[in-house]
C-alpha cells in the first residue's frame, strides 16, 4: 500500500488504533477552534416566553405577505417543479444571479452575473472565502467587535484575528494604518480586511463614506484584500443608502444576503467576486453542498420578479426603526449614569459599554432571571475584548417589550453596581477607554 505524503503536516506521525480510540481524539486539530458562540447557547433560556429577548438577530417575519408567498410557492411547485426540486448549478440560479446584480445596484455596483456565486446565506459565503484564503496561523484584520458567525469561520480555519477599532464613523483608518504598519514590521501580511460597513453587527455604526476610499487604498498599499459583509445594508432608516465599498474598487469580496430584507430561513445568500477567484470558489461551493437548493433559490427569484420588493424593505425599515426609537427612548429613560451605548441609523443592533466594574458576562445569569436577554459582548472578540459590553437587538421585540425589557435590564445593571459599592467587590478589568456618550469604545488589537 502507498501512502501519499502529508503536504501540511510532514511530521505526522502515524496514531496507533489504541492511541485513536475515543472519537474525539480523532478530531483534526483546528476543530479546537470551533466553540459554541455564546449567543447560541442562550438561545434556549431566551426564547422563553416571559423572558424578553433583546438577544438574537432575528428578523420580524411578521411583516411578510404570508398568503401571497404561499400561494407563489404553490405555483412554483406546480409549474416548475420539476426543476425547483432538481440538483441545480453549483453557481445558482442563472436568472436570480441577474436579480441579484439589480438588487446591489442599489448599492452603486456594477456586476457580471457570472461572477456571482449563490450560497446557503451569506454565513456560508464567509466560510468558503475563509477556506479559500486562509491557511493556519494566518491573520485576518476585522472590526473590534466583529460579527461572531465570521469570528467562528476564522477559528474554524485557525486564522488569527486582529481587531482593529471603530469610533462612531465605523473602523479608523488611522487605527487600520497603525496595525498594518506593525503587522508589515513583524513580516505579516493579512489575508484581508473583513469589515461590516453598514449598520454594523454588533457595534450599530456605519463607516463614515469620507472614510472608505481610504480604506480601501490602505488595503491596497498593503497588498491585504478586503472582504465586504453588507446583510443590513438597504435597511437605512433616513433612506440613505451607502455606496459600497465594491462600488468603488472592484477587487473587493462583496457579501451579501436575502436574511434581512426576504426571509432568513430560505437561507439564501451570495457573493461577488473578481473573476480570478470564481473558479475556485464554485469549486469550494462545490465540495461543500454540490449546489445551493433549487427550491429556495427560485422562491426568492419569483419574489424578486413579482413582488415589489423595495416596497417590502420600506416596511421592514420603517418597523425597526419605529423598535429602535423605543430601544433609544428606553435606555435614555432607564439605563443608570455611566452607561453609554451607539444610536444605529440602520439594522439590527445597539452596543451598550456598562459602567466600570460591571461585567456583561457574569452579569448575564441575573439578567435572564430577572427576564431579559441579551448578548455579552466578549463573543464579539477574538481576543478576550468586551467584557463591559453588550449587543441588544430591537428587531424582533414589539416597541412595548422592548422598553419593558430595557427598564429590567436597567434594574439588573443597578443591582450590580449597588452590589459592587456595598461590598467593594473588584472590578471587572477596564480593558475599554471610554469615549463620552454614544460611542462604541475604542478597543485595540
Ligand atoms: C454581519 C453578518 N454577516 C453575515 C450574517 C449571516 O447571514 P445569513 O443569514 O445570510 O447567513 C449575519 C447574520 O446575522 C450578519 O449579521
Amino acid at each position: 500500500m502507498t501512502i501519499p505524503p502529508s503536504p501540511h503536516r510532514p511530521d505526522a506521525v502515524e496514531r496507533t488504533a489504541a492511541a485513536a480510540a475515543a472519537p474525539t481524539e480523532r478530531f483534526a486539530v483546528r476543530t479546537q477552534g470551533m466553540v459554541a458562540s455564546e449567543i447560541r447557547a442562550l438561545f434556549a433560556v431566551a426564547s422563553r416566553p416571559e423572558v424578553v429577548s433583546l438577544a438574537g438577530g432575528m428578523p420580524n417575519l411578521a411583516a411578510l405577505p404570508l398568503d401571497t408567498l404561499s400561494a407563489e410557492i404553490g405555483d412554483l411547485v406546480a409549474r416548475e417543479g420539476q426543476v425547483a426540486l432538481q440538483y441545480g448549478s453549483a453557481q445558482g440560479v442563472p436568472a436570480l444571479r441577474e436579480q441579484i446584480c439589480d438588487v446591489m445596484r442599489e448599492e452603486g455596483i456594477e456586476a457580471d452575473p457570472n461572477d456571482v456565486v449563490v450560497t446557503v446565506g451569506s454565513q456560508m459565503a464567509l466560510d468558503l472565502v475563509t477556506r479559500l484564503f486562509c491557511d493556519p496561523g494566518d491573520v485576518v484584520l476585522a472590526e473590534g467587535p466583529s460579527y461572531v458567525g465570521a469570528l467562528g469561520s476564522f477559528a474554524a480555519y485557525q486564522a488569527r484575528v486582529v481587531h482593529v477599532a471603530m469610533d462612531s464613523e465605523g473602523l479608523v483608518p488611522e487605527l487600520l494604518e497603525e496595525a498594518l504598519r506593525t503587522l508589515a514590521g513583524r513580516g505579516i501580511t493579512p489575508k484581508f480586511l473583513y469589515t461590516i460597513p453598514n449598520f454594523h453587527n454588533p457595534a450599530g455604526v456605519t463607516l463614515a463614506v469620507s472614510r472608505r476610499r481610504r480604506i480601501l487604498e490602505l488595503c491596497a498599499e498593503y497588498g491585504v484584500g478586503v472582504v465586504e459583509d453588507n446583510p443590513y445594508g438597504l435597511l437605512g432608516f433616513s433612506g440613505t443608502t451607502y455606496p459600497a465599498l465594491r462600488s468603488m474598487d472592484r477587487s473587493v469580496i462583496y457579501l451579501g444576503s436575502f436574511s434581512k430584507t426576504f426571509a432568513s430561513g430560505l437561507r439564501v445568500g451570495w457573493a461577488l467576486v473578481p473573476p480570478a477567484v470564481r473558479d475556485r470558489l464554485v469549486l469550494a461551493a462545490e465540495s461543500a453542498t454540490l449546489c445551493p437548493p433549487s427550491f429556495t433559490q427560485m422562491i426568492v427569484s419569483r419574489y424578486l420578479e413579482k413582488h415589489d420588493w423595495r416596497a417590502q424593505v420600506k416596511t421592514f425599515t420603517e418597523q425597526y426603526r419605529e423598535r429602535r426609537d423605543a430601544m433609544l427612548a428606553a435606555l435614555e429613560t432607564h439605563l443608570p449614569d455611566g452607561c453609554t451605548w451607539t444610536v444605529p441609523d440602520g439594522g439590527f443592533y445597539v452596543w451598550v459599554t456598562l459602567p466600570e466594574g460591571v461585567d456583561a458576562k457574569a452579569m448575564l445569569p441575573r439578567a435572564v432571571t430577572a427576564r431579559v436577554a441579551y448578548a455579552s459582548g466578549t463573543g464579539f472578540y477574538a481576543d478576550g475584548l468586551g467584557s463591559r459590553q453588550l449587543r441588544l437587538s430591537y428587531c424582533y421585540p414589539t416597541p412595548e417589550r422592548i422598553t419593558e425589557g430595557v427598564r429590567r435590564l436597567a434594574a439588573v445593571i443597578e443591582a450590580e453596581m449597588d452590589v459592587r459599592r456595598t461590598f467593594g467587590l473588584p472590578a471587572a478589568p477596564a480593558l475599554e477607554v471610554r469615549r463620552g456618550a454614544h460611542t462604541p469604545s475604542p478597543d485595540t488589537a
